[in-house]
């Protein structure tokens, strides 16, 4: 039988970490497995994005370990990241507006071969038609829908263990969100975890595997997506139930 720590990917253990002197998670745990999607709820300011810059390195870890693969991944470098399988696209899309949508995605993979980057820029593109059908196209010319779009892919080419995305469907149209979340569950289909922060409760309930909301820094609510007085836990971690 597999047990959970045979396949774990990502284990965060009494996380503290901040901004300054000032500390925003006040001793956070939190695993997801491989192939897992898991999302990580809570109201503004909980500190979801400082988690997800915690994990991903990006914010300085005061105590508590991340460790990814096995790896304890204490002062590792973003290129020491990339490489291990771990990509994080933050909170408001990040892409090359004077590059075209293909030239975004090639610099995205830089370091593979050239025959692997190929694959995996036509792996990225066949998840999204929306902007496959304008690679040639600068990125400043998307919509922003598409360029949240462009962003994921981005990350896709790297073919990564584990993706973290913050509210990837923030601003899109309602047709856009579904497409997004849908490739949520092509990605886990195709054996990548996603730790998926959103504030659409509902819908990212619906792609996921496990539950986690973060309340003022502390982990309120883990539980399994399907579990039925889910609402209400949420209702009370989001309003200090
Ligand atoms: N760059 C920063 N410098 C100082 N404080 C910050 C910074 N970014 C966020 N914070 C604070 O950290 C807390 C958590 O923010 P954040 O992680 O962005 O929450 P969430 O993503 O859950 O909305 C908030 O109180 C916010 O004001
Ligand atoms: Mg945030």
């Amino acid at each position: 039988m597999l047990t959970l720590a045979d396949n774990m990917l990502l284990e965060v253990t009494d996380l503290v970490a901040g901004y300054g002197k000032i500390d925003v998670l006040h001793g956070v745990t939190l695993h997801v497995a491989a192939g897992e999607v898991v999302s990580l709820l809570g109201p503004n300011g909980a500190g979801k994005t400082t988690l997800l810059g915690a994990i991903s390195g990006l914010i300085p870890v005061t105590s508590g370990t991340v460790r990814f693969d096995g790896n304890d991944m204490k002062g590792a470098s973003a290129r020491h990241y990339a490489k291990a399988g771990l990509a994080h696209v933050i909170e408001g899309h990040r892409i090359f507006s004077q590059l075209t949508v293909t030239d975004n995605l090639l610099l995205a993979g830089y370091d593979l071969s050239r025959h692997e980057r190929t694959e995996r820029i036509e792996t990225a593109l066949s998840l999204f038609p929306e902007i496959s059908a304008k690679r040639d196209d600068k990125g400043g010319a998307l919509s922003g829908g598409q360029q949240q779009m462009l962003a994921i892919a981005q990350s896709v080419v790297r073919n990564p263990k584990l993706l973290l995305l913050d509210e990837p469907s923030a601003g899109l149209s309602p047709v856009l969100v579904d497409r997004v979340l849908t490739v949520v569950s092509e990605l886990k289909a195709a054996g990548t975890a996603v730790l998926l922060v959103e504030q659409l409760v509902d819908k990212a309930v619906s792609v996921s595997d496990r539950i986690y909301a973060l309340a003022q820094g502390h982990m309120v609510v883990e539980t399994s997506a399907d579990t039925s007085d889910l609402h209400h836990r949420l209702e009370a971690a989001y309003f200090g139930g």
